[in-house]
């Protein structure tokens, strides 16, 4: 079962464009580079469009989701405040960490429902700092086993990811600093970085678009949680020049987005949220990422577990490993295209679809058990755009 709603709180909206500092910083990053955007002709064809393109986050800087991204530049703007000034001269990770090695035993803290938690942790990594993750009841071992791996701390909260949250933030202190990526009365500094450090990965998308001489998407569909990165996502197909229509993704039973913009307020969807899209349930969109994502997104989709599945197959059939969540915008966008809503721009035919596939295998095992063989097996060798 699908729902597939228009979004009545649409505005024209003019987004300031991203700072070019957030893109030279992650480029002093380890092992930064920029992730794969793939043409893929085969579900463009599937689809009836002339072209699908798949922008995948598998592997980026050695982890699996987009989220350091945004976890990377909000803890170093946090650094930044807490100390006063920019920790500069720097050129690599190696240097930051000296310049700022003054503050230890200093912690990082978030709340999360896998992935960010993983990235703050690898930044804490990193600095040298500690760092202490809050996970939601129910959380896979995998997922709290890579956490670990990173040196963290791990709590799992008898509760939801909301309960995490709220756990997360009582951690703050003069020598604990709490990143968290999403917002609440009071909190919003951060996580307005969090969305910022985003943007990159649509700058990577714009560059190598360009670069190869294809045209800019007319339609980008984007899985949401909290709706941090769709406000990215808004921010860069909001610019001018830049439009497209904009579609969300949520599951059913997390779908805070959707029930938001249904109620024209934010709104809360109560748990257990329990889809294997573990990077959605998500009950409470975040504040700061609200008004631009209730003013910039055309069409929200929320899907159940077997669209994840099926989408997850799907992208293996291609050669892209894309784990639950990760396989959300290709559940979405099927979702869209057999429902009465299709088609959202006037002709198809012309037009060019951009997925943003987020994460990797970040459960190996269920991947396995899913797609019918392991990551590693799976793997795209042709028609990479960049
Ligand atoms: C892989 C993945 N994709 C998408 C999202 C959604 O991001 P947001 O919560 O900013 O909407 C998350 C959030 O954790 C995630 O882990």
């Amino acid at each position: 079962m699908d729902l597939i709603t228009k979004n009545p709180m649409r505005e024209p909206l003019a987004p300031p464009a991203p700072d070019p500092a957030i893109a030279a910083f992650h480029a002093r990053m380890p092992a930064y580079s920029p992730t794969l955007l793939f043409d893929v002709p085969e579900l463009a064809e599937q689809f009836g469009v002339r072209r699908l393109l798949v922008k995948a986050e598998t592997r980026r800087m050695g982890l699996p989701s987009f989220k350091i991204l945004g976890a990377s530049w909000a803890t170093y703007r946090a650094l930044c405040d807490h100390l006063g000034y920019e920790p500069e001269p720097w050129r690599n990770i190696n240097e930051l960490a000296a310049n700022v090695a003054h503050l230890r035993p200093f912690k990082l803290v978030t709340a999360t429902d896998g992935n960010h938690g993983r990235a703050v942790a690898f930044m804490a990594r990193l600095l040298g700092f500690d760092c202490h993750i809050f996970v939601p009841k129910g959380m896979v071992e995998p997922r709290i086993q890579a956490i670990r791996s990173e040196g963290a701390l791990v709590t799992v909260v008898d509760g939801t990811y909301d309960d995490a949250v709220d756990r997360s933030a009582q951690e703050a202190s003069t020598t604990c600093l709490v990143v968290s990526d999403t917002s609440w009365e009071g909190y919003e500094k951060i996580p307005a970085c969090v969305i910022e450090g985003y943007s990159t990965i649509f700058h990577e998308i714009d560059d190598a678009i360009d670069a190869s001489g294809l045209d800019r998407p007319d339609v980008v569909v984007i899985p949401m949680g909290v709706g941090a990165f769709m406000a990215a996502g808004v921010t860069q197909y909001r610019l001018g020049g830049n439009e497209a229509v904009i579609v969300g993704v949520e599951p059913l039973d997390a779908n805070c987005c959707q029930a938001s913009s249904i109620a024209g307020e934010i709104s809360h969807v109560p748990g257990p949220h329990e889809s294997i899209m573990v990077g959605l349930n998500c009950g409470t969109p975040s504040m700061i990422a609200w008004p631009r994502v209730s003013a910039g997104v055309d069409w929200f989709v929320s899907i159940d577990d077997d669209g994840a599945r099926q989408a997850m197959r799907d992208l293996a059939a291609v050669g892209i490993v894309a784990g639950e969540t990760g396989a959300a915008a290709l559940g979405g966008f099927r979702a869209l295209v057999a429902d009465d809503a299709w088609p959202v721009v006037e002709r198809p035919a012309d037009a060019t679809v951009l997925l943003v596939v987020t994460e990797g295998a970040t459960d190996p095992v269920n991947y396995a058990a899913v797609v019918g063989r392991g990551p590693e097996t799976v793997g795209r060798v042709i028609t990479a755009v960049r």
